[in-house]
């Protein structure tokens, strides 16, 4: 396992050092995707582009599922799933907030409900922070020379709970997801929206956040960060206390999380 963590943790740092240092001094919008606001750079391909080149030197055998498009189906039974450019909004504004995540998963490619990750990294080139984990060895950042292992929070109650959340791009699901922070922002200690759902997980893996919650993730966007917070002795459910899925995500100690997803979140 702690070879696919290497490979995790090379790949981000490459791919991270890659959208910094080759940014073009102009940076449009290369295409839309779901949404006018579903936005895609040409760094964002880029970036998956050398993920892609370095797993087939790498990894030849393992299969690949990636945001910008790349999928294919390898013989070892080993997917990674990687977003090239998680938060690429925050990227297009120059906001320090986005991340490269790459995750080694056990699963159907083809059924993304059922992958399972087993080692992966979230790598921050602003901060300089790179998360790392691997089923069964905790979940780790490294910054600069120094490593320290992660917790999440201890439960607490909603009122004071730090909670994060993130929006989807659709106009109708946004709609929804306003109403429901409308609900929960008289009732918890404070609202986070920092625009990387990968971020947003490594957040609760290192106490961060209390709680963060999210409909409509893709397996990129969740399944790097999914993996820093079990490690980090947290939970991360879906609806109704089953798995995360693209319909529902919370994250956080197990009993933050039974409280949040009490109410309706969807
Ligand atoms: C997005 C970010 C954002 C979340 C969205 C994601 P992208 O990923 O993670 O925080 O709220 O749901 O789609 O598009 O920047 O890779």
């Amino acid at each position: 396992m702690d070879s696919l963590r290497e490979v995790a943790c090379q790949l981000a740092t490459e791919a991270a050092r890659l959208i910094v240092d080759e940014r073009p001094d102009q940076l449009g919008v290369a295409a839309t995707k779901t949404s006018a606001t579903d936005v895609v750079t040409e760094m964002d391909r880029r970036s998956e582009d050398l993920l892609r080149r370095r797993l087939e030197q790498l990894r030849p055998d393992d299969g690949l599922l990636g945001e910008e498009g790349t999928s294919s189906a390898g013989t070892s039974g080993i997917t990674w799933v990687v977003d090239p450019i998680d938060g690429t909004v925050n990227y297009l504004y120059e906001i320090p907030a986005y991340a490269v995540s790459v995750a080694a998963c056990t699963g159907d490619a083809q059924v993304p409900e059922s992958l399972e990750p087993v080692a992966a990294a979230v790598v921050n080139p602003m901060t300089r922070e790179l998360f790392h984990a691997a089923r069964g060895e905790g979940a780790w950042c490294t910054r600069d020379e120094r490593t320290w292992r992660l917790a999440v929070n201890a439960p607490v109650p909603l009122a004071q709970a730090l909670l994060g959340t993130g929006f989807g791009y659709a106009a109708d699901k946004r709609r929804r997801q306003g109403a429901v922070v409308a609900e929960l922002l008289p009732v918890v200690r404070d609202i986070r929206r920092a625009g990387s759902a990968a971020l947003d997980l490594c957040a609760v893996a290192a106490g961060r956040l209390d709680v963060y919650f999210e409909s409509g993730l893709n397996p990129w966007d969740r399944l790097g960060g999914q993996l820093l917070v079990t490690e980090a002795g947290g939970v991360v459910l879906g609806a109704d206390g089953g798995p995360a899925s693209g319909e529902l995500t919370v994250a956080g100690a197990a009993e933050t999380v039974a409280a949040l997803t009490a109410l309706r979140l969807q």
